[in-house]
């Protein structure tokens, strides 16, 4: 689903944020991406979600090869990629319900169809009861759910991640990390970049972590091994 090989990506000014990475993420799997501040973990999210282009190497992302990717065609190969984001992004002056529309909105989709999504997608994040709310009526862990609704609204077969549990407490996290255990079991592919070992060793999952720039380590990591990638 998710394809890398031996991608580099240089930032203007010279920096050099990603190094040869290379690792395949397959359709229907859930792995967290990992590292230290600065490992490059959000830079290999944008250079999935075509934020980014990469200065070498190759990315396939959704049967798409991303370098044959037209500039007018992005918008179509991001409608595949859910992407949630740690600040959650949400519009201030508009309602959860528009919040989490936007997406169908921006595809044109048939308000009748708006409203049967948008609703299927909050009842999934359990926000049901708060559709007319406004953004600063929630609380973080709330707003992070609407960010995620947001995501999953047009059923893309990808999610993304960069750090949804930064500002959550343990237990919240853990909430959100089974909302994304759920969409994974209905077949969506995960990836989720977190600083949470905590949460990264409780849970089992594969995990591609990053130092530097460089993919020192793929599988399921202790706590311990975790430690290592990032304090060193
Ligand atoms: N637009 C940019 N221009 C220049 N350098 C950048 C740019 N974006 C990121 N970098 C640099 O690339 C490196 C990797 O950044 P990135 O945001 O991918 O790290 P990260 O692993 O997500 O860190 P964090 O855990 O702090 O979010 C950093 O050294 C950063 O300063
Ligand atoms: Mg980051």
């Amino acid at each position: 689903m998710i394809n890398f090989s031996n991608v580099n990506k240089t930032y203007p000014g010279g920096y050099l944020a990603l190094k040869q990475v290379s690792f395949s993420l397959a359709a229907g799997e859930m792995a967290f991406l990992t590292g230290h501040s600065g490992a490059g973990k959000s830079t290999l999210l944008k250079l999935i979600s075509m934020m980014e282009k990469p200065s070498s190497g190759s990315i396939c992302v959704n049967h798409n090869e991303l370098a044959d990717i037209k500039y007018q065609q992005i918008p179509y190969v991001r409608r595949g990629i859910g992407m949630i984001f740690q600040n959650h992004n949400l519009l201030k002056d508009r309602t959860i319900f528009d919040n989490v529309a936007l997406p169908l909105i921006i595809e044109g989709v048939s308000h009748k169809e708006i409203r049967k999504r948008v609703s299927t997608a909050l009842e999934k994040v359990h926000l049901s009861a708060k559709l007319r709310c406004y953004p600063h009526m929630l609380s973080g862990g709330e707003q992070q759910r609407v960010g995620i609704a947001r995501a999953i609204v047009n059923k893309p077969p990808i999610l993304l991640a960069d750090e949804p549990t930064g500002n959550l407490d343990p237990k919240l996290s853990l909430d959100i990390i089974r909302l994304f255990e759920e969409f994974n079991a209905a077949g969506v592919t995960v990836l989720i970049a977190t600083h949470d070992l905590g949460l990264i060793a409780r849970m089992k999952y594969r995990t591609l972590t990053l130092k530097e720039g460089t993919m020192i380590n793929d599988g399921i990591v202790d706590g311990l091994q975790a430690k290592g990638g990032i304090d060193e």
